[in-house]
């Protein structure tokens, strides 16, 4: 059976890239290589270099001819969101409506998107639970919320099982640690290459940190399991930015310099997800501690 990953060169999709072929899929990859890595890519899947908002992709897509699409090409840089708020628009969500028409339209079994914690108003009840508000403060989580419509009304539609899992903060292998990046990898190149760590506001500002590998396991139950909606992937834990560096400076055996300056935009200051309604449906879990998630992470970008 062939399955296509959009953004498979990138964090996240090429990991679960990984665990398909692992697994005995037929892959394909599409990525614009954007903020993808061409050495990400497992050597065994199909990769085409392709834009999602681009006009041949009707014809890439249609050639693959995939049976299960996991929707992971995103945009999902800030800054270019300031500059050109217009392309979130188009990347993140004009193409969640055109890979759905288009699976349609070559008959796909199923369609599961990669959606983002950010769609949920900030709430200090927590851990949120798939019904809490909905009221994103950025473009980026507009757009994944958007997107989780287009994808329930097209379920509604033409019962397509097709779902929204919604991510906590990921960190792993792989991650970006430019400016645009995760924190997690962020600082571990920052000890690594003796730079200071830039924290946001006071530090106290909370994320539920979710190992790599977990969510590929939530990505592997979606696929075998029977489900559909929006499902909440975390692991219900508040960890604050703070205490991120501390366990970090644990780790690495070394004190981690900061410097806290303002943001120029809004920032959600608590989050965690209650993953229950995903656990109930499928059995998963979050297995990987964040101490045990961290060590690893820390030896990946000490060895790069
Ligand atoms: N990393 C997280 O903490 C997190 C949290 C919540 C949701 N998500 C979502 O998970 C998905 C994967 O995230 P990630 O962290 O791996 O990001 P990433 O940037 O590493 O991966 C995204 C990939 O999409 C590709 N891409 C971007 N625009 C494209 C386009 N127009 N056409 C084709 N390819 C394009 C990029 O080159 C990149 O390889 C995204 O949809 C993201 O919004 C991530």
């Amino acid at each position: 059976m062939k399955v296509l990953v959009t953004g498979g060169a990138g964090f996240i999709g090429s990991h679960l890239v990984d665990k398909l072929i692992n697994e005995g899929y037929k892959v394909a990859v599409i990525d614009d290589l954007s903020n993808g890595n061409l050495d990400f890519i497992n050597k065994k899947a199909q990769f085409v270099e392709a834009d999602i908002i681009s006009q041949n992709f009707f014809q890439v897509f249609t050639k693959l001819n995939p049976k299960i699409v996991f929707h992971l090409a995103a945009q999902s840089s800030i800054n270019k969101s300031l500059k050109n708020p217009s392309l979130d628009i188009e990347v993140n969500l004009i193409a969640t409506q055109k890979l759905l028409d288009l699976s349609k339209s070559t008959n796909v079994d199923k369609f599961i998107f990669a959606s983002s914690s950010a769609v949920y108003k900030p709430a200090d009840l927590l851990p949120l639970k798939e019904d809490a508000p909905k009221e994103p403060i950025s473009l980026y989580g507009v757009s994944k919320l958007c997107s989780e419509y287009l994808i329930r009304n097209f379920y509604k539609l033409y019962n397509l099982p097709c779902f929204s899992l919604r991510l906590a903060n990921v960190y792993g292998p792989r991650q970006d640690s430019g400016a645009e990046g995760g924190v997690v990898a962020i600082f571990l190149h920052n000890v690594l290459s003796e730079k200071i760590s830039k924290i946001h506001g006071n530090g106290k500002q909370t994320r539920d940190f979710i190992y790599v590998s977990d969510v590929i396991g939530a990505f592997m139950k979606s696929l075998e399991k029977e489900v559909v909606g929006e499902f909440n992937i975390g692991t219900a834990k508040e960890t604050s930015i703070n205490d991120l560096i501390e366990i970090l400076s644990r780790i690495a055996n070394s004190k981690i310099d900061r410097a806290y300056t303002s943001l120029p935009y809004p920032e959600v200051q608590r989050s965690a997800l209650a993953y229950d309604k995903f656990r109930q449906s499928t059995g998963w879990n979050p297995k990987v501690n964040l101490e045990e998630g961290l060590s690893i992470t820390y030896d990946y970008f000490k060895n790069l």
